[in-house]
C-alpha cells in the first residue's frame, strides 16, 4: 500500500486527480470505478479542468459507480446518478451510454443487483477504483457486517451513515434507508484502488482500516489484502496512523 500525504482537501483532490489522469492517458479506453460523496467532488473538478484544457479525453472511457440509493429516480437531485451528471458527466465528453450506476428505480432488489453485476462483468475489470471511506469503515455502501458480501446487494444503511448523509438532504427523514451497492469482491477486483480521505473525522477509521485487523466489522480493512492500494489523505486524516 502506498500512502500519499497531502496538505488539505485541494491538495488531496489534485494528487488523486493526477493518478486518474495518468491511468486515462495510458489507457484511453479504461474502466473507471467512481464514487460519490464529498471526498471526490474536488477530484471531479480537476478532471473537468484537464478536459477543458484539452488534456483529457473521456470518449472511450467506461465508468461504473459504486452505489445508488434504492427508490430514487435518476432525475432526483439527491440520486447519485444526478450527482455524477452534475459533478462530472455533463462537463466532459464521456458517452452517457458508457456510464453505469445501479438502477435506484428498480424496486425488485434482486433484479437490480443481478442487472448491475451483469453490467460490471460486461464492463470488465476497473483499471482504477476510486473510494471514500465512511466513519464506520464502509466502502461503497458495504456497511459493517459479519461477512464480506461478494456481489451487488441491497443494504440497510447504518444509522451513522444516514446521519452523515443527512447533510445532503433537507431533513433526516428524507434520507433513503436502503441502497444498492457494488460488493466487496467487485471492489477488490479492480486493478488499482485509490482511496481519498480528508479531515480529523476520518483519522480513527483510517487507522482501524489499515493498521487494525482485517474484519467485516470494518469493511475497508479488506483493502489490506489488495496488491495495489493508494491512499491519498491529508495530514489530519493521517494523524492517528503510525509511521505516517
Ligand atoms: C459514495 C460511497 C461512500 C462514501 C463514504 C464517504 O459513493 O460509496 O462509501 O465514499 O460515505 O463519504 P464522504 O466522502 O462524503 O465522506
Amino acid at each position: 500500500m502506498r500512502i500519499i500525504k497531502a496538505r488539505d482537501y485541494e491538495d488531496v483532490s489534485r494528487k488523486a486527480a493526477n493518478i486518474i489522469f495518468s491511468v486515462m492517458t495510458e489507457k484511453p479506453d479504461c474502466v473507471l470505478g467512481l464514487a460519490t460523496g464529498s471526498s471526490p467532488v474536488g477530484i471531479y473538478k480537476e478532471l473537468v479542468r484537464h478536459y477543458q484544457e484539452g488534456d483529457l479525453d473521456f470518449s472511450q472511457v467506461t465508468t461504473v459507480n459504486l452505489d445508488e440509493y434504492r427508490g430514487l429516480d435518476r432525475e432526483n437531485p439527491q440520486s447519485y446518478a444526478y450527482y455524477m451528471r452534475e459533478n462530472l458527466f455533463s462537463h466532459v465528453n464521456v458517452r452517457p451510454e458508457k456510464t453505469f450506476l445501479p438502477d435506484g428505480r428498480e424496486e425488485d432488489s434482486r433484479k437490480a443487483c443481478e442487472e448491475y453485476d451483469h453490467i460490471l462483468s460486461q464492463a470488465g475489470q476497473q483499471d482504477i477504483q476510486l473510494l471514500g471511506i465512511g466513519h464506520d469503515g464502509h466502502i461503497g455502501f458495504n456497511e459493517p457486517a459479519d461477512h464480506f458480501p461478494k456481489g451487488t446487494h441491497c443494504v440497510d444503511l447504518a444509522e451513522s451513515t444516514i446521519e452523515a448523509n443527512a447533510r445532503f438532504f433537507e431533513s433526516r427523514d428524507q434520507v433513503p434507508t436502503q441502497a444498492y451497492t457494488m460488493g466487496i469482491q467487485s471492489i477488490m477486483s479492480a486493478k488499482c484502488i485509490l482511496m481519498v480521505a480528508n479531515g480529523k473525522g476520518k483519522a480513527q477509521i483510517l487507522k482501524q482500516a489499515f493498521q487494525g485487523p482485517v474484519t467485516p466489522q470494518v469493511p475497508a480493512s479488506i483493502l489490506q489484502l489488495h496488491p495495489q492500494v493508494i491512499l491519498v489523505a491529508d495530514e489530519e486524516a493521517l494523524s492517528e496512523m503510525e509511521n505516517c
